[in-house]
């Protein structure tokens, strides 16, 4: 448990998972996975068995560090901060992780020293991570390898100071470990997020008919993405400007509502509908009607703020009423927009990831119009992760990175140069 208190230190460690490792499970392979792409340190360690074809995956552990709590004071994540929040909780959260699913080598001090030059070539490998690096050294010296056969870890998109602080870590363990690396994108971990159903329970990659549809929904994206097979994506739209949770936690900043916004808006709304609330104001759907897939949500987010100027000061039952105009404008075009697609590329799976596919409201009307569509020639089922997986995690990273590590079994170097943070990696 992370848990400490004062202002940096506010991080709330969840435990979704732990089981130890069966002695009769047939052993294929076992990854770290490693997240750290925006204000949520993550650590999974999955196990993987099966064909290559069809593997199935048990997440042995996987814990959180979420930095929301800090964030929330100051309205937003801020890149530097959020990097050094990483810094300070990863190797305490490896060491949990780590702990959790190999209970019965338990960390022994074994006085089993690494040879000083290794320790200089880590000092070499981490020289822009010293606090990992004064954190991991104690750690490693007393730490028996573990049955690990590789390191997945998200390269991005997200915020590069960040990513940075996973991959050093990876690189810093897979030189000490002597194991592979697999670079992740993390939009592929969020379309993977829909798999694990329960906790403690084993799962396998769902035989989907391919093409399958991805509506990704976050803070950072909002995209429409082909999957022509696991690995194999091709986006065909995305936002022009904000993307649609970025617009949720900005129209919620205008009404004094707390960071992140998506949750508070989506409370106020649900509130507007359960009083019968209506709006006598309409904001518009912007991009609603064209003939392609891409969104825009900041002239949604500019209508809000006009609205707001004008109606002065606002009492409780305003904010319900724009809250629920504006989800109902930002989710019809998400709706409309998927449901053209869908019928477009004959997809019959739609899966939708990524923190907005938390909202009851944007899930609740993608099932209805998905239904709808079943009445024509065009059946579709849609996936949603659960709730706990909606926002950023590892094991998604793990399931990500275990798909290309059992396909082509074989990872990168720790010195391979395409082990870089992109802050705008596509699909
Ligand atoms: O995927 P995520 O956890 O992090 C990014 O990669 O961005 O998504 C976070 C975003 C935030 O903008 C947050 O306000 C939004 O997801 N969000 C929601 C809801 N829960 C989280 N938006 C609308 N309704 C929700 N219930
Ligand atoms: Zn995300």
């Amino acid at each position: 448990m992370v848990e400490t208190n004062g202002f940096e230190n506010r991080h709330t460690v969840t435990s979704i998972e732990s089981s130890n490792l069966s002695s009769s499970a047939k052993r294929f392979m076992k990854i770290l996975a490693i997240e750290t792409s925006c204000d949520e340190t993550a650590l999974a360690v999955l196990e993987i068995k099966g064909k290559p074809s069809s593997p199935s995956f048990s997440v042995l552990s996987h814990h959180v560090a979420s930095q929301i709590a800090l964030h929330t004071q100051y309205g937003g994540v801020f890149p530097a901060m959020a990097k050094r929040e990483h810094a300070k909780n990863i190797v305490p959260l490896f060491k949990e992780t780590m702990e959790q699913c190999f209970s019965s080598q338990k960390f022994q001090v074994k006085s089993q020293k690494i040879d000083p030059k290794k320790i200089k070539k880590l000092e070499k490998i981490l020289e822009r991570e010293r606090e990992m690096f004064d954190a991991l050294v104690p750690l490693i010296q007393n730490l028996k390898k573990p049955k690990i056969d590789a390191i997945a870890v998200t390269t991005g998109p997200g915020l590069e100071p960040t990513l940075w602080v996973g991959i050093n870590f990876a690189r810093a363990l897979s030189y000490i470990w002597n194991i592979p690396v697999i670079p992740v994108n993390h939009m592929e971990g969020h379309i993977l997020s829909i798999f694990p159903k329960k906790k403690g329970k084993e799962f396998s990659i769902g035989s989907f008919q391919f093409p399958v549809l991805s509506l990704l929904v976050s803070g950072g994206h909002t995209e429409i993405v082909l999957v022509k097979g696991w690995g194999k994506y091709k986006v065909i739209g995305q936002t022009k400007d904000d993307a649609v949770g970025e617009a949720f936690d900005k129209v919620a900043r205008m009404m004094d509502l707390p960071y992140p916004g998506g949750p508070e808006i989506s409370k106020f709304a649900l509130d507007a509908r359960r009083e019968m609330l209506k709006a006598d104001f309409k904001l518009p759907r912007p991009m609603l009607h064209t003939p392609n897939f891409d969104f825009s949500f900041s002239g949604l987010k500019t209508a809000v703020l006009y609205l707001i100027r004008d109606m002065g000061k606002l009492v409780e039952n305003d904010k319900k009423k724009i809250a629920r105009e504006f989800e109902d404008a930002a989710i019809e075009v998400l709706t409309v927009k998927t449901m053209k697609a869908l019928k477009k590329y004959k997809a019959g799976t739609l899966i939708v990831g990524g923190g907005v596919a938390a909202n009851s409201h944007l899930r609740s009307e993608l099932v209805k119009a998905t239904t709808a569509l079943q009445d024509t020639r065009y059946k579709t089922r849609v996936y949603f992760p659960t709730k706990e997986l909606t926002t950023d995690n590892a094991i998604m990273i793990g399931i990500a990175g275990g798909l290309q590590f059992t396909k082509a079994n074989k990872g990168i170097s720790y010195t391979s140069k395409k082990l870089v943070a992109d802050g705008n990696m596509s699909l």
